[in-house]
């Protein structure tokens, strides 16, 4: 995630700079990457104006301690709360909590963002350049926050399921795989890119193509009586309920 956004950074007119969890692993990875390398982590945060952390929340405690966070931190880990995240850096700096998704490779992520009270206007701005550098950016509560992972994070998977579902389907009547999959992926994007730029709810679009008496109505009624909806807010409620108690 965090190589996603360096490369969305790359184009903006941040200086950047990495720690990995050594001086030659940064610097192998920096080359790679065409940025700066720290040579550790105390270093990095003693030069930068903001130190970005991406490492899995499990790894956070181990990789925090024993430094001094003495400036502005984005965390992107899922789970941990600002709370935490002064508990782990400083209870007296700003904290920026962002969830990006899987989208952020091809600079299309979908991210929530909050704050901690410590974050001025003009440090916001910043932090939301960073994120708009990879993607969209949604201010929310951090309340919210398990919520949007269902609906933003996690849900690439689940529509990548309804993608694969669609293909096989495909496949079931003769299509090769990559020709099912190339057909309903553009179908997928452009009905998304439909919805988002048109002006149609998706209950209207549903009903415009579906034409009386036709195939599409059939398919959407079975889809319904094999519970599709029912299914998804299932799903989603799990998720959140599995983020709740991580
Ligand atoms: N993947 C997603 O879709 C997604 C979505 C939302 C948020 N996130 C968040 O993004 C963060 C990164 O997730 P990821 O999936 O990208 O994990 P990842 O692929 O494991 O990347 C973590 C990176 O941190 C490095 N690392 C581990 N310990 C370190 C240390 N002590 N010091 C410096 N670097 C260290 C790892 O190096 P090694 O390879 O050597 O272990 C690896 O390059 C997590 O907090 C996750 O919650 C991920």
């Amino acid at each position: 995630m965090a190589g996603a956004i360096i490369k969305g950074l790359k184009s903006s007119d941040f200086e950047l700079m990495l720690s990995e969890r050594d001086a030659e692993t940064s610097q192998a990875v920096a080359t790679e990457l065409g940025i700066a390398a720290a040579t550790s982590h105390q270093d990095l945060i003693d030069q930068a104006d903001l130190v970005v952390l991406g490492v899995k929340p499990q790894f956070l405690e181990s990789a925090l301690a024993g430094l001094e966070m003495t400036k502005p931190v984005l965390s992107m880990a899922a789970g941990v709360t600002l709370e935490r995240l002064a508990a782990l850096t400083s209870s007296d700096i700003p904290l920026i909590r962002i969830m990006p998704n899987l989208n952020a490779q091809i600079l299309k992520s979908t991210t929530a963002i909050c704050f901690n009270s410590l974050v001025s206007d003009d440090m916001k701005i910043v932090a939301k350049r960073i994120t708009d550098s990879f993607g969209s950016t949604f201010e929310i509560a951090e309340k919210d926050f398990n919520t949007f992972t269902a609906l933003a994070g996690s849900s690439p998977a689940y529509i990548a399921l309804f993608i694969e579902a669609l293909a096989k389907s495909g496949v079931k009547y003769g299509f090769a795989k990559d020709l099912a999959l190339d057909i309903v992926n553009q179908t997928v994007l452009a009905t998304a890119e439909n919805l988002l730029t048109g002006s149609d709810s998706p209950h209207t679009f549903i009903d415009k193509v579906s034409s009386p008496g036709g195939t599409t109505v059939a398919g959407v009624l079975d889809l319904e009586k094999t519970g599709l909806t029912a299914s998804v807010v299932s799903s989603i409620d799990v998720t959140i309920d599995k983020a709740n108690n991580l």
